[in-house]
Parts: structure tokens; C-alpha cells; sequence
């Protein structure tokens, strides 16, 4: 009991030394720091046991994992390093950020989550998906570096580029993705931002912190943060979705070159249903969504996969977990191409060795203008 006064104390320590405090409206915690990083983005440390994540009805019992029984260095094979990541947030211990988000937006990430089409089916009007899947599983988990654009993006249109992993059995979808993103009806902004979504047991899914599932567990880089580039640049990363070994939670993990690792934070297992023996399908690629009246916005940054490697958007190192935990470049397994919509987006396996020095694994470009004829 004692160590839990310390907390306690500690906290309201914490909670005085910081003079920036604001109460969420609809929340009646207050947080003991915030962060505003841009315009429209500003972060709530909040205590990690009360986060909004947890509000699930699913997760009454839940018991905070934080951080994976095994990392994905561990798993494999990694060489980690002891360099630090900087990052222009960091919450005070116990306390992990969250994007403050108006209840106008809040009630748009919901309705979006309802209709949101998600990658292992290609049957809503309007989305188009280019990419790579792996449907022989079950997996453990997938990875892979990409880049994210900026790119002009209509009210009601969205871009994603994203990994994820998946299974769909009698009608039922449980699904996890995380990427880039750009959603202006979403985020109010048309600037890329980083995701991360799930649709669960019930049919309901969420993105990001915005309502509940998710829980963050990094105090430096919230699930959910505007990307700072200049258009025509891309921002690059490499993302994992990995099970966790001893306790079937999803772990999303940040691998950072030249630094730790970050486990951002985790949807627990608690969630799904057909998930806990691992994922069915695995993949990587860009989504799109139309604009109501049929005109599809821009994937990738907007160019085909034709000429350099550079020209376009791209997936490279692509790694996946096989059921015993063992990574393999995806296309040790049997993969399909998905392209349904060439005459606005088309992929091109790579098939050049890019970088010298490095291990290239897996690799492809990808992406297209889009417009008014892209079909449904
Ligand atoms: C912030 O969001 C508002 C809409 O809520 C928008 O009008 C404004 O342009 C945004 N600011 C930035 C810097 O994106
Ligand atoms: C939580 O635990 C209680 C008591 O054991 C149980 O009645 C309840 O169903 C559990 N809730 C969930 C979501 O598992
Ligand atoms: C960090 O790594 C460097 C070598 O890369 C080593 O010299 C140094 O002692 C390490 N520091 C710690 C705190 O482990
Ligand atoms: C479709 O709607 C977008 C705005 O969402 C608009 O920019 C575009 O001109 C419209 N296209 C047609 C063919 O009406």
C-alpha cells in the first residue's frame, strides 16, 4: 500500500511543478501535462490505469501489459542499441499521452469506423486497394518500412498506407492496421497523420485513442501524431504488428534506425474472437476512399510505379511472423497482388537490389493519381 501513496504523492507533485493543466470536457480527470505540437494536436498526459482505451466493456478486468514478454528484436534477431529517441512529448511516469480531440470529430472518427472498409474484403463502394496479402496463415505478426505523402485530399475522400493483419471466418472480420494517414473529415486537417485501427468481437471498431480499445503505453509517441513535411516529401517508418508471445495482446511497435525500439501500446486480446491463434492474413499496401459523388483522391503520392524506385510510394523489408514466431521475408508464403482499380493505381514488385549495404528483403512501389473514373 505504501508504494501506492508515493504514486500518489508523486503525482500531485508532478501536477504541481507543471503549470500547463486544461480539463478535457468530456473527461473529468485532469491531466497533469499537456503537449501541443502543432496547431490542431495537442496531448493530455493521462493517467495510463484511467485512459480512454480502457473504457471498454470488454476490458473491465483487463490487467495493463507494459511492454511485450518478448520484443520483436528478441523475435528477431535484432541488434538493439542504447541511443535514445527524441521525441517533443514526454509524460511524466504513469501517465501516457492522448490526443485531445473535439466531440465533433470524436462523433466522425465513430461514424467513420462504422462504414470503413477494411482491406480483407473489397466490397464497399468507393475504396480502392493496392497491395500484398498472405491469406495462409495463421501469423504473428507483420513489418515493413513505408513512406507517407502529403497530398491534396478532398473533405470526404481519405488515403491510408498501411500494414496490417486480419481473419474472416462466417461472416465475422477481426482486424488490426496502422499507418499514415490522411482523413480531413476525420482529423479537420488535410496533413498526414499516423493511425492505428481495429474492428473487434462486436462487429465495432475504433481508430487510434479517439474511443476505446487501444492502450498506449509509450510515454513519447502516441499512436496517433501529425507528420511535419514539406509536400512532395515522404516520412518514413517501420511499424510492427506482432502478438504477444505470453499474453496474445497485439503489440504496435515503432522501429526506430538507430534507436530503441518503441512499443507504442497494444490492443489486447480481450477484443477479438478469432484472433487469439494468430491472424489469417497479412498485408501491406494503400487504401483509398472516394468522394461521395465518385472522385477517387490521389495513393501514394500520387504517381504510378513506374521509372525509379523514388518516383512512387513504397514498401520495403517486409517481414512476417510465422505461426512459430519465425520471420520470414513475406514472400516465403504464398502471396497475392491486389489491384482492383489499375487504370488509377497499379503496384510494381520490386525486383532491383536498392540499397547496397543494406538488407533489402521484400520490396515493392506503388500508387496513382486517381480521378473521376476509377469505378466503384
Ligand atoms: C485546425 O482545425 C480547424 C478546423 O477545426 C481548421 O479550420 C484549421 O485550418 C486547422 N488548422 C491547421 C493548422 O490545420
Ligand atoms: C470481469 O470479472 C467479473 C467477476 O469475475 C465477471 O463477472 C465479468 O464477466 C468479467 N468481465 C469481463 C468482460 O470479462
Ligand atoms: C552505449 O553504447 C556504447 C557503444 O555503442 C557504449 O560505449 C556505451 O557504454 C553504452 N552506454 C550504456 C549506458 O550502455
Ligand atoms: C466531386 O466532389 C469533389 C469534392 O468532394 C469536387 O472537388 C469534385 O469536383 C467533384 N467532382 C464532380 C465530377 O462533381
Amino acid at each position: 500500500m505504501s508504494s501506492l501513496i508515493i504514486v500518489v504523492l508523486v503525482l500531485n507533485l508532478l501536477h504541481i511543478l507543471f503549470s500547463t493543466v486544461s480539463v478535457r470536457s468530456d473527461q473529468s480527470v485532469l491531466p497533469i501535462r499537456s503537449f501541443k505540437v502543432r496547431e490542431n494536436a495537442t496531448y493530455d498526459c493521462v493517467d495510463i490505469n484511467n485512459q480512454p482505451g480502457l473504457g471498454h466493456r470488454l476490458l473491465q478486468n483487463h490487467t495493463i501489459q507494459m511492454k511485450p514478454s518478448v520484443s520483436i528484436h528478441e523475435l528477431r534477431n535484432h541488434i538493439d542499441n542504447n541511443k535514445s529517441y527524441s521525441s517533443e512529448i514526454g509524460c511524466p511516469d504513469g501517465t501516457v499521452p492522448i490526443l485531445r480531440i473535439s466531440n465533433e470529430y470524436n462523433t466522425k472518427a465513430q461514424l467513420f469506423s462504422e462504414k470503413y472498409f477494411h482491406p480483407l474484403t473489397v466490397d464497399n463502394p468507393g475504396a480502392h486497394i493496392v497491395g500484398i496479402r498472405s491469406s495462409t496463415g495463421p501469423y504473428r505478426g507483420v513489418e515493413a518500412s513505408y513512406n507517407g505523402y502529403t497530398q491534396y485530399i478532398e473533405k470526404d475522400q481519405a488515403s491510408y498506407s498501411e500494414i496490417y493483419i486480419g481473419s474472416w471466418l462466417n461472416n465475422q472480420v477481426n482486424y488490426i492496421q496502422a499507418g499514415y494517414i490522411i482523413n480531413p473529415s476525420f482529423f479537420g486537417t488535410g496533413q498526414l497523420w499516423t493511425y492505428g485501427y481495429f474492428k473487434g468481437k462486436d462487429g465495432k471498431g475504433c481508430y487510434n485513442t479517439a474511443c476505446d480499445g487501444f492502450i498506449q503505453v509509450s510515454r513519447k509517441i502516441p499512436i496517433v501524431q501529425p507528420i511535419n513535411i514539406n509536400p512532395g516529401d515522404s516520412d518514413w517508418s517501420r511499424w510492427s504488428i506482432h502478438q504477444d508471445k505470453a499474453t496474445g495482446n497485439w503489440w504496435l511497435t515503432q522501429l526506430i534506425e538507430n534507436a530503441p525500439n518503441v512499443d507504442i501500446g497494444y490492443w489486447p486480446k480481450e477484443l477479438f474472437n478469432i484472433l487469439n491463434n494468430g491472424a489469417n492474413i497479412v498485408g501491406v499496401g494503400g487504401v483509398v476512399q472516394a468522394s461521395h459523388n465518385g472522385s477517387s483522391p490521389p495513393m501514394g503520392n500520387g504517381n504510378f510505379p513506374v521509372g525509379s524506385h523514388k518516383n512512387s510510394a513504397m514498401f520495403t523489408n517486409i517481414e512476417v511472423l510465422d505461426y512459430n514466431y519465425i520471420s520470414h521475408k513475406m514472400n516465403y508464403f504464398p502471396t497475392e497482388i491486389l489491384v482492383d482499380s489499375p487504370q488509377c493505381y497499379d503496384i510494381r514488385i520490386g525486383k532491383v537490389k536498392l540499397f547496397h549495404s543494406k538488407r533489402l528483403g521484400f520490396f515493392f512501389n506503388y500508387g496513382g493519381p486517381g480521378g473521376k473514373f476509377c469505378g466503384v
